[in-house]
């Protein structure tokens, strides 16, 4: 019978459970496959390290050379980062070796060329672990949901940032009390920019989009904000309304009035209902929410990140890709025929929650509501509280554009009754 082999760069976290999975279940493994799968190589960075459960000479510093060897059938990339993983990627390709990917960086800026070039080569590229951890998502959404029109992702896909406002939430902290908690236990990274700032909800809003309605997406078309301005007033302002921060990542398909559909893709904090079902998604849990024309709402949920559960992912894809190998086919690639337009940010229609702080005398709430009805934007309800001399002043929004509702805060803060604009937050979920 034939070993596929495999070949695994990279033996951080997720690297270190891919290789001990393999290993502890290899029997179901190989029984559900048809054949047994090897682990033929290790790449790392590092090659003095202990790994146990990993012989010695498996382990090489030299991945270039691992993915050329010709013998390789599956490479599992879990390096991340753009090079070198992209460059190993292709050569993997170009010597016949089908891709399991974790990378939702690489594949939010290069997820067509790389699709492509798998196309190429009749080889296969799945990369279930690059969004929402062990939550199956890419596969229900580009085979389960082949058959309907998805119109809606709406999702938590930043455990470190869920873990941060729910601690916000639930403790009344602030942002950075709040981003200490989450270092301390390990949740965000020394360097947590990408999360915070929304790079890794953005990375994998792209390929949700892309995969969602069938058109090119990259993480420069998704618009980003992340949640360090968010503050504990922003928090108790939600509570107040009944609602939630929540770091969303939001893909829609809309249609104009000639039918014309196009698609946005945005990632920002944004104030949910508490009866969302995303907002009882506490901690570092991921989850997303996705509806369909025939299907209707779904909702994924799981731990979105971790070494384990990201293995989990990898070893689902793995098995698939070893199937595809034995039975000599190729799975689902790339599917960018509909081509819609990814439309800009000022086209996106929501409500918003925007906090002003304001002078507190006759006229003013009226000047306010002008600037508003002067730009198409309809105020839903308005909150007012008095201080000593001026007044915090909330207004929430009916549904309007994200240019009509910049073009009203840009002529509120030339007001001089206008003190400040405290914060804008989006609100989502209704
Ligand atoms: N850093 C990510 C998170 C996990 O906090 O969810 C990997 O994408």
């Amino acid at each position: 019978m034939r070993t596929l082999k495999v070949a695994l760069l990279g033996c951080g976290v997720v690297g270190t459970e891919v290789a001990r999975i393999m290993t502890t279940h290899a029997a179901d493994l190989a029984a559900r496959i048809g054949a047994p799968v090897e682990l033929a190589g290790v790449a790392v960075r590092r090659a003095n390290r202990p790994r146990p459960g990993i012989p010695d000479h498996l382990v090489t510093t030299d991945a270039a050379e691992l993915v050329k060897r010709g013998d390789i059938d599956v490479v599992v990339e879990v390096i991340g980062g753009i090079e070198p993983a992209r460059s190993l990627i292709l050569s993997a390709f170009d010597h016949g070796a089908s891709v399991v990917s974790a990378n939702k960086a690489l594949l939010a800026e290069d997820g067509a060329a790389l699709h492509g070039a798998a196309a190429k080569a009749g080889v296969d590229l799945y990369y279930e672990a690059a969004v929402a951890g062990a939550i199956p998502l890419i596969r229900p959404l580009r085979e389960s949901l082949a058959g309907d029109k998805v119109n809606r992702v709406l999702g938590i896909v930043n455990g470190t940032t869920n873990f941060i406002l729910d601690k916000m939430d639930s403790t009344g902290a602030g942002y950075s009390e709040a981003l200490e908690e989450a270092t301390a236990l390990g949740y965000a990274e020394a360097d947590p920019t990408a999360d915070v700032e929304g790079f890794d909800a953005a990375a994998k809003a792209a390929i949700l989009a892309g995969i969602a309605f069938h058109t090119r997406v990259t993480a420069e078309d998704v618009f980003r904000e992340g949640i360090t301005e968010v503050t504990a007033a922003d928090i108790a302002s939600a509570k107040a309304m009944n609602s939630v921060v929540k770091l969303l990542a939001i893909c829609e398909r809309s249609a104009s009035a000639d039918g014309t559909e196009s698609v946005t893709a945005r990632v920002h904090p944004a104030m949910i209902p508490l009866t969302h079902p995303l907002a009882n998604v506490r901690g570092a849990y991921n989850a997303v929410f996705v509806e369909a024309d025939a299907a209707g709402q779904l909702m994924f949920y799981g731990p979105g990140a971790g070494g384990a559960p990201t293995a989990s992912a990898v070893l689902g894809d793995l098995v698939a890709v070893c199937r595809n190998k034995l039975g000599d086919a190729t799975g689902p690639g790339e599917s960018a025929y509909a081509q819609l337009t990814v439309n800009p940010m000022d086209d996106v229609v929501t409500r918003y929650h925007v906090s002003l702080d304001v002078a507190d005398k006759a006229g003013v709430l009226a000047q306010v509501a002008t600037v508003f009805a002067e730009h198409g934007v309809s105020i839903d309800t308005v909150r007012q509280q008095g201080r000593e001399g001026d007044a915090s002043l909330v207004v929430v929004t009916h549904r309007a554009t994200d240019a009509a509702l910049s073009a009203t805060v840009s002529e509120l803060r030339t007001l001089d009754n206008v003190r400040g604009v405290a914060s804008i937050m989006r609100v989502e979920g209704e």
